[in-house]
């Protein structure tokens, strides 16, 4: 009779050793190496079976289920751990690739359209509702549209007026979109009534005020007994469309080939309200646009007969009329690609 098991204190003191290391143990190679260290052919396990070669045979049988109750528990302990490190392996991976999907999303960066187009489109909007065409015309432009047609022939010298980016076969960047005047009336009997937004090109040095590229919108109306009146109620209605207030508005003479008579327009400062300023240079009046009744050799032009039709023309800078809206004192700003600057609009 076997009254106290043998060896039962040094493999519960084995065991309780084993299973610490065992559950605590951070990786697989750790595990691995204490498989190694516990059951190896080496190992501690190994070592009491040796052992219990030297216990008479009724001590070898109790002996021998201690040891393989030790054996068996390091085992299981083990392969729970094993499992344990590879579910971990998993919540590692599940938190690095986790996703709230109630988290409201990144707002992608959004354009919007430059300024200059919003006023073109708004300017559209204002010259629809008036009855008028909205007209386009290429860029790309031959003489005869640009200027013989607008009675400015080759020898004359308003040509110097706008400095032009020739191709080498004789063809033209536009300088003005009153190219399309051209085109509009050339298509179509009066009455008549459009405008034409657009780019333009010229051929000069850039400064605060002068771009080489910039958009205009050309308007005209021809009909029987079209007068200057008629211009300058349109105008009037323009500019308080697009500043919201009341404009004033005065005319001085002006020359363009295109057009006779000829004016400069010209509006009440809408920063000082006339009583001077260093926007209107202490004037009270800023320059705003060319215009005048169209000329009877450019009615002629595009078989309109002069002495039944007359009509009346404008060319509205819209960089010009942005940059009185905002404040912006630097034409070359629409074309930086400067977002600072256009992310304000
Ligand atoms: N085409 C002229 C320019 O670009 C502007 C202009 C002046 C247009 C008088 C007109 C006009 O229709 O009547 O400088």
């Amino acid at each position: 009779m076997v009254k106290y098991p043998p060896m039962k204190e040094q493999i519960n003191t084995l065991q309780t050793q084993a299973l610490a290391e065992i559950t605590s143990a951070s990786d697989e190679a750790t595990l691995e190496a204490l498989r190694i260290h516990y059951l190896g052919k080496k190992g501690a396990v190994r070592a009491f079976f040796q052992e219990m070669a030297k216990l008479s045979a009724e001590e070898k049988s109790v002996a021998g289920q201690l040891v393989n109750a030790l054996k068996q528990a390091v085992e299981e302990a083990l392969e729970s751990r094993k499992h344990q490190l590879k579910a971990n392996k998993f919540t590692d991976l599940d938190q690095k690739e986790w996703i709230d999907v109630t988290a409201p999303g990144i707002q992608p960066p959004q354009g919007h359209l430059h300024p200059i187009t919003q006023i073109q489109y708004e300017i559209e909007t204002i010259f629809r509702s008036m009855g008028f065409q909205v007209f386009d015309g290429p860029q790309l432009e031959d003489d005869y549209h640009n200027f013989e047609a607008l009675n400015i022939p080759a020898d004359h010298p308003a040509r110097d007026m706008q400095d032009t980016f020739w191709l080498t076969n004789g063809r033209l960047l536009r300088t003005h979109t009153s190219s399309i005047q051209i085109r509009a009336m050339q298509g179509q009997t009066p009455p008549l009534r459009g405008i034409s937004p657009g780019r333009v090109f010229r051929y000069e040095a850039t400064d605060a005020s002068h771009e080489n590229t910039f958009y205009q919108v050309e308007g005209l109306m021809v009909d029987k007994d079209i007068s200057v009146a008629h211009l300058i109620y349109v105008m009037k209605v323009l500019l308080k469309e697009i500043f919201q207030r009341e404009v004033k508005v005065r005319l001085r003479p002006g020359f363009f080939p295109f057009v006779e008579p000829g004016f400069e327009l010209d509006i009440n400062c809408l920063i000082c309200g006339g009583e001077g300023c260093p926007v209107c240079k202490y004037e009270g009046w800023v320059e705003l646009l060319p215009c005048g009744a169209i000329h009877p050799n450019v009615l002629k032009a595009c078989d309109i007969d002069p002495s039944v039709y007359t009509g009346f023309a404008f060319g509205l800078g819209l960089n010009r009329l942005v940059m009185m809206r905002y404040g912006i004192n630097d034409i070359r700003y629409f074309q930086s690609g400067n977002l600072q600057f256009l992310e304000q609009f």
